[in-house]
């Protein structure tokens, strides 16, 4: 790497006691390797301890670290300062969002979209072996294919933050939430499509999708939250046009399978 330090210009923002944002600038050498929260860190633990950053894992899998770097939004702990190609990185929140503190964003509306949605598998008629499960609910390799890629989603909100929808009505779920509905609606096993439906088709629901395809774009984990809404809105009309419905949970989609190795557990 040629040069040999980074112009790392970070947004600060403090709401209790600011009035608009501000940019501040820090030189950070550079080593190979650098991601962008690598260099936030130095300049968070040697320049100044007051930056407000969200991080975690570091990896790219607790999805906490979302932002802006030149004006794209991505995970700051999978980005490679060395392919920005640029000397100079700006930092800034993630856009939709309320800004807790510098980088710090206020998740609570995403993650209360997410839960709005009932992001969980339900079962009706088999309370029994709810109770008292005699083996796994299995589905096919190729039901699976059918929405596995939305179950790759880590939730860090670069979707939302990228979605022009949400950029203008707060009510609207985003991409998020809605691919996460249509992940249990395509789902066999899961018995409770009518009211998740309902749930999505709403005036600031699904509908208020068009297709601008940037969540897709920016989602770190290559799921496709602008195919998932699409298809989501074809489950809408079949559900709504009772002639063309096709698919009718309701046991026919999931099967219990023994458990082959439930005798390898044995109570003391
Ligand atoms: Fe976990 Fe970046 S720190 S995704």
């Amino acid at each position: 790497m040629g040069r040999k330090e980074l112009e790392l210009k970070v947004q600060r923002f403090d709401p209790s006691v600011e009035k608009a944002p501000r940019f501040q600038r820090y030189a950070v050498p550079l080593k190979d390797g650098m991601t962008v929260l690598d260099a936030l860190l130095y300049a968070k633990e040697r320049l100044d301890h007051g930056i407000a950053i969200r991080f975690s894992c570091r990896m790219a899998s607790c999805g906490s670290c979302g932002m802006k770097v030149n004006g794209r939004p991505v995970l700051a702990c999978e980005t490679q300062v060395a392919d920005l190609g640029s000397s100079t990185v700006t930092v800034r929140p993630m856009d939709n969002f309320a800004i807790v503190r510098d980088l710090v964003v206020d998740l609570g509306s995403f993650f209360s979209k997410h839960a709005g949605i009932a992001p969980h598998l339900e079962r009706k008629g088999d309370l029994q072996e709810q109770e008292s499960p005699s083996g796994e609910y299995l589905i096919r390799p190729d039901e699976l294919d059918s929405f596995v890629q939305f179950t790759y989603c880590i939730k860090c909100g670069l979707c939302s933050s990228a979605c022009p929808t949400s950029s203008t009505d707060s009510l609207f779920p985003g991409p998020q939430a809605l691919a996460q509905a249509h992940r249990f609606v395509e789902d066999p096993r899961d018995e409770a499509n009518e009211e998740r439906l309902d749930l999505v088709d709403k005036e600031h629901g699904v509908w208020r999708c068009h297709f601008a395809g940037t969540c897709s774009a920016v989602c770190p984990k290559g799921v496709d939250p602008a195919l998932g809404i699409q298809l989501l809105k074809r489950h809408v009309m079949a559900a709504r046009s009772p002639s063309r419905r096709k698919k009718a949970k309701g046991g026919g989609g999931a099967r219990v399978f023994p458990n082959p190795n439930k005798d390898l557990v044995k109570s003391p």
